[in-house]
């Protein structure tokens, strides 16, 4: 049976453990010039609905590292700008490649992909998660703290994508989750109810960020307008003025917290420069374990 990874709740604590140990192998390898081509002549297919920078190049570059092939592809390039339905796409791109990596906007597309693909199919970010970038996030927290164990989480801002996926990752590896999200904006309710039934963690939406910041060991951000709102920009920065990762924010969390930025940033809306740029911040790390935390997905999925 082919395995997906369309979001962490498909996932034990005890499989994506073990996809973190392989990263850490894989990295070292990496580091190291140790050849680890895990996909020798395999070929990924990646699609993108949406621009992207970091997702894009890890993708291509780690499977290369792996010894396979990948292939860009934009859906408005190909048929599917042109209508072809997702199901005919997923079934003749099953017969070519030997796995899938595929952002879009919409979940719903992803698992329609997925259904009639009979390969491995990744989510390379929908308008509900982005689980690929919380992997990397973790593993950087796992890098920086030793462990995701008894930390606390802060999330600054928009309840999306990046912020489901942060509720999901804290309901399976039992962790406790603080979001301050204006009103209006708060995360999808049916994920905020998948943690609360598969999970003992405290995870809690509040209105003011410091009280999520306090005493917090992670502070994470997002862009205010995520791509497919841009139109939404003006409306946005009203409501989230206030709403920014600044040093008068990491003043209220644990001294050695960390900062996590998925990126790409806006300076000046959801986090200062000065924090960004400054020694809280892992940003470039958390960018490169991409790279390292898919190669272990696709390796655990292709081989
Ligand atoms: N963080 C992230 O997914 O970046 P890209 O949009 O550049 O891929
Ligand atoms: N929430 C952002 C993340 C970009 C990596 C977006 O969906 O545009």
């Amino acid at each position: 049976m082919k395995r997906d990874f369309l979001a962490l709740s498909q996932f034990t604590k005890a499989e994506l453990d073990a996809i973190f140990a392989l990263t850490k192998e894989l990295k070292q390898k990496q580091k190291s010039g140790v050849e680890h081509h895990l996909l020798k002549g395999k070929t990924l297919a990646m699609i993108f609905e949406k621009s992207s920078t970091r997702t894009r190049i890890s993708f291509e570059v780690g499977m290369y590292q792996l010894g396979g092939h990948p292939l860009f592809i934009s859906s408005k390039d190909s048929q599917m700008g042109r209508g072809e339905p997702i199901k005919d796409t997923a079934r003749v791109m099953a017969r070519y490649c030997d796995g899938v990596m595929i952002r879009t906007f919409a979940q719903e597309t992803v698992e329609e992909f997925a259904k009639y693909a009979s390969i491995p199919v990744i989510n390379g970010l929908t308008d509900l998660h982005h689980p690929c970038q919380i992997m990397a996030d973790l593993f950087t927290v796992i890098e920086h703290k030793g462990s995701y164990q008894g930390l606390k989480f802060a999330w600054i801002g928009d309840g999306n994508n990046m912020a489901n996926t942060w509720i999901e990752a804290a309901a399976i590896f039992g962790f406790d989750l603080t979001l301050a999200c204006p009103e209006g904006y708060d995360p999808d309710p049916t994920v905020m109810a998948w943690a609360k039934t598969n999970g003992t963690s405290k995870i809690e939406v509040v209105r003011d960020p410091k009280a999520a910041a306090l005493e917090a060991d992670v502070v994470n951000t997002d862009v205010w307008a995520s791509m497919g709102q841009e139109e939404e920009q003006k409306i946005r920065e009203k409501a989230f003025a206030g709403y920014q990762v600044d040093n008068a924010l990491m003043a209220v969390a644990k001294e050695d917290a960390i900062v996590l930025h998925c990126l790409p940033a806006h300076r000046g809306e959801e986090i200062s420069d000065e924090v960004i740029e400054g020694w809280h911040s892992v940003v470039w790390d958390e960018a490169e374990n991409r790279l390292h935390v898919q190669k272990a997905i696709m390796a655990t999925l292709m081989k």
